[in-house]
């Protein structure tokens, strides 16, 4: 393990009984780092993550969080880390704030100016039993708890599922933050756009394996998008040939569909020349990098 190395898993294998969990992951995260887990539903994500926190154990393979191993260090581990769960359990018919009293007494007390800055920011309701709240309410509690204690490794498995944009963007900002301050980030997620924005480098996981682990930047670079535009005249189909990266061109009078890989610049400086009425883009599904991933390698 390198020093600034804060986790690393060495052919970590799950198996259910005859069901697949993951299989042989190998991949470190660096200190610092805020490192996104991109993976369809039944990927393996959540798997992965309750056996880095001890709650369930591997089949084979080692996981090492800080140098320890994660089995024989669980309970000196959790002290470092702040896991927000897929479905927290929170304790219905108290408070937001008894619930993060309590919490904070579990551990010995807490810094309350700062819990009092994630309240405050991520615009919680603390005086509701959390019975009552929305589940995007509940979600925003799961997460100061995660990060209250400022742990060293904060573990959040799809984090923003029922959070709206701006409170999201906050959150996001939270993350920045804790990792400037040398902590590190660990985010589940199937949308690419999220993980994009947010994290240095990303794990695609895909049926329980390793499809790759990939830099933001080469990611991008290896990106389909699917392009649809219109135009204030019909097109000619003879513009758009031989553009870099682009395919599967479609034209019909004013309207021209394709998909491009990598930089939309060329595509762009072809177009500018074309009185344009509307660009859109689709994000690409997991499925179609998955595919370019196929292909490329
Ligand atoms: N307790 C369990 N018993 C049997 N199989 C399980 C169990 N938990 C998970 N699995 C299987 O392990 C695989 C990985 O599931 P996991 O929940 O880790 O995926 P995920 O990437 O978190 O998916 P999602 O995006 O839907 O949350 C799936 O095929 C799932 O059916
Ligand atoms: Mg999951």
């Amino acid at each position: 393990m390198s020093d600034d190395t804060i986790l690393e898993l060495s052919k970590l294998t799950k198996y259910y009984g005859k069901h697949r969990g993951v299989i042989d992951l190998d991949m470190s995260v660096k200190k610092g780092e805020i490192f996104g887990y991109l993976g369809p539903n039944g990927a393996g994500k959540t798997t992965t993550m309750r056996m880095l926190l001890d709650f369930i154990r591997p089949t084979s393979g080692t996981s090492k969080i800080f140098g320890l191993d994660t089995k024989e260090n669980s309970l000196a581990l959790r002290h470092r880390i702040g896991y927000l769960p897929t479905a927290p359990a929170l304790y219905g018919d108290i408070t937001g704030k008894q619930f993060f009293e309590y919490c904070a007494n579990l551990k010995g007390g807490c810094d309350w100016d700062y819990v009092r800055e994630l309240i405050q920011r991520m615009e919680c309701d603390i005086d509701r039993p959390i019975d009552t709240l929305s589940h995007g309410n509940k979600q925003k509690l799961a997460i100061v708890r995660a990060l209250m204690h400022r742990p060293e490794l904060v573990i959040l498995d799809e984090p923003t599922t029922g959070l709206d944009p701006l409170i999201q963007n906050e959150f996001e900002k939270i993350l920045r933050e804790t990792t400037e301050q040398g902590n590190s980030v660990i985010f589940s997620s199937h949308i690419l756009s999220e993980v994009e924005e947010l994290c240095d480098r990303v794990a695609i996981i895909r049926e329980g394996t390793l499809v790759a682990v990939e830099q933001i930047a080469d990611l991008k670079s290896k990106q389909v998008r699917r392009i649809e535009m219109s135009f204030g005249n019909n097109i000619r189909s003879e513009l758009f040939e031989g553009i870099d990266g682009v395919k599967n061109i479609i034209i019909n009078e004013n309207k021209l569909k394709c998909d491009i890989v990598g930089s939309l610049d060329s595509l762009v400086k072809v177009v500018a020349t074309q009185h344009i009425l509307d660009i859109r883009t689709e994000e690409p599904a997991l499925e179609d990098i998955f595919l370019a991933y196929y292909e490329g390698h």
